[in-house]
């Protein structure tokens, strides 16, 4: 079963906002970049954006494949792709509304040359979709996606000196506690897709690692002041309002510096189905 509630993304306010953010900052445009430039797009067919959602990554993979290739989208989210129908008009693009884990029911098996999902697949179940990923690609085909670092394990170089004044999620959690009385969760436990995890899923799947890399993304106060200003993304959890969260939001980045860098880490991963050409 999918571990990420379909309530979260199938919500207009929180589409729009997504959508508005992508438009803004560089966080996801450049991961889907990253991520479609490692697929190999040149002699591809017919390419899957997986867990698509407004089209940010669609967008990516379309600069990069052949005149005459096809990019299906595939979200569970009404709301995210009714925006990415709007605003993207590439006629090789298509959109599927369904579950990652459904996949293989869209597609004939062994026809897709890529697939590539960009900040997702921890939030599928993911054995399935590694199954049904199997079951479409083409021999040589590439599965490309990324792992957030908190859900890998993993933290890149650039990000292991924090930065000077605290981070504007901890000021987040501070004020809340202050003003609101909340109760941080206990830590969390071990990560839940660390790379010895993803390499065991893939080769139970059929698939074969063809490389992993820890990467890191610079990212400003302010774009995480945005990034936490869409619903889904808010903070605190719990019973906190929309407008409460926002309040505290206001308040936390105004005790830091918008202009100041901090480093999120990434596990990117390459795997394919082994045969054909790569
Ligand atoms: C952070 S967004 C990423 C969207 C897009 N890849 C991008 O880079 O902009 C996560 C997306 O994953 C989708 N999603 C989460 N779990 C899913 C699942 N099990 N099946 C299909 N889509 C899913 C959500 O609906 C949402 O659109």
């Amino acid at each position: 079963m999918a571990q990420d509630a379909l309530t979260g993304w199938d919500d207009d306010t929180t589409a729009e906002s997504y959508a508005a953010f992508t438009r803004t900052f560089p966080m996801y445009s450049a991961s889907s970049r990253d991520l479609a430039s490692r697929a190999h797009l040149t002699d591809s067919h017919l390419i899957v954006d997986l867990c698509g959602g407004t089209g940010t990554t669609a967008e990516a993979l379309l600069a990069l494949a052949p005149p005459d290739a096809r990019v299906v989208s595939l979200d569970n989210s009404a709301a995210m792709q009714r925006i990415g129908c709007h605003t993207l008009n590439d006629p090789r693009l298509s959109w599927v509304g369904a579950p990652a884990e459904d996949l293989a029911e869209h597609f004939p098996a062994n026809s897709v040359d890529a697939v590539v999902c960009n900040s997702a697949i921890w939030k599928t179940d993911v054995p399935a979709v590694f199954a049904a990923v199997r079951r479409v690609l083409r021999p040589g085909g590439r599965f490309v996606f990324n792992v957030g670092g908190s859900f890998a394990g993993v933290t890149h170089p650039d990000g292991q000196t924090g930065p000077a004044s605290p981070s504007l999620y901890s000021l987040v959690h501070h004020i809340a506690a202050r003003d609101y009385g909340y109760t941080p969760p206990p830590p969390s436990g071990p990560p839940k897709l660390p790379l010895p995890a993803v390499t065991r899923h893939l080769a139970e799947a059929g698939l074969t690692l063809v490389d992993a890399e820890v990467t890191a993304q610079h990212t400003t106060t302010a774009e995480r002041k945005a990034w936490l200003s869409i619903p889904v993304f808010a903070r605190p959890d719990g019973h906190f309002s929309y407008e409460q969260q926002m309040e505290i939001l206001k308040e936390a980045y105004a005790q830091t510096r918008g202009d100041e860098v901090a480093v999120t880490s990434w596990l990117v991963v390459v795997a394919q189905l082994d045969g054909g050409r790569a």
